[in-house]
């Protein structure tokens, strides 16, 4: 058997036992293999949008004999998938906004039943902004390291209640509140992205004043880490 990366074995985590399980833009499969190699759900279906991606998880479900629990499917997002087949759908190492367009067009995820488990790999602003807006509470988040890179993770459910997004939450989500070590380095290095950003904006404009507080605000929820 092989091990999951942190990332992958974070998302992995939030997938409930016995699960149907849709993993969107899988490529090599690893999730849904491992996760059928070890017991934990019931069946899986491996989408990509792309035919040579497929044909690796095809490879891996052949190679950890999982062909009875985990299928692929050519779709982009869930447009090709029925939603008899998932109640766990992980979306991982896509960007944010294409997390959220997806989203957007697949109505049958706005359903209670269903968990979303989201691991953006950038403009996670702009997902969790998505899901404030559009009726998705986000339940769980945590953050991991993983090569030496900070990732978060949620796990969110649809509730239809439209949520205010502050500045901070729009950048950090529930990690706000969460002390570990993974979670401040997260929040350390999304704040080195604001402040190149701060860098660009003139210094009496509005925009530089925002983003300012929000820098200072994250520097103190970040204080300490160790790099
Ligand atoms: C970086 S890989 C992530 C693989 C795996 N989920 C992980 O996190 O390690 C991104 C995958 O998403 C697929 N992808 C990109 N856009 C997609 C879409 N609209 N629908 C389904 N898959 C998509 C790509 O073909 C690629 O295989």
């Amino acid at each position: 058997m092989f091990r999951l990366d942190e990332r992958l074995a974070l998302c992995a985590e939030f997938v409930r036992d016995g699960a149907r399980l849709a993993d969107v833009g899988t490529d090599h499969a690893y999730l849904p293999v491992w996760l059928a190699c070890n017991g934990k759900i019931k069946s899986a279906v491996a989408c990509d949008v792309r035919p040579k991606p497929l044909e690796n998880a095809k490879a891996n479900i052949e190679k950890y004999h999982v062909g009875n629990i985990v299928s692929t499917a050519l779709s982009d997002g869930l447009d090709e998938i029925s939603p008899d087949l998932a109640d766990d759908i992980v979306f991982a190492g896509m960007g944010g906004e294409l997390i959220a367009k997806i989203i957007m067009r697949t109505q049958w995820l706005y359903h209670g039943d269903k968990r979303l488990i989201l691991q953006p790999m950038s403009r996670a602003d702009a997902l969790r902004l998505f899901l404030c807006q559009n009726g998705f509470h986000i339940q769980q988040e945590k953050a991991c390291i993983s090569a030496n890179k900070s990732y978060s993770v949620m796990l969110c459910t649809y509730d239809g209640i439209t949520r205010t997004c502050t500045d901070i939450f729009k950048y950090i989500g529930l990690l706000e509140n969460d002390d570990s070590f993974e979670s401040k380095r997260y929040i350390h290095f999304i704040n080195e992205k604001l402040k190149k950003q701060l860098n660009g904006f003139d210094k009496n404009s509005m925009e530089y004043q925002n983003l300012y507080e929000i820098v200072s605000k994250l520097d103190t929820l970040s204080e300490g880490v160790i790099l």
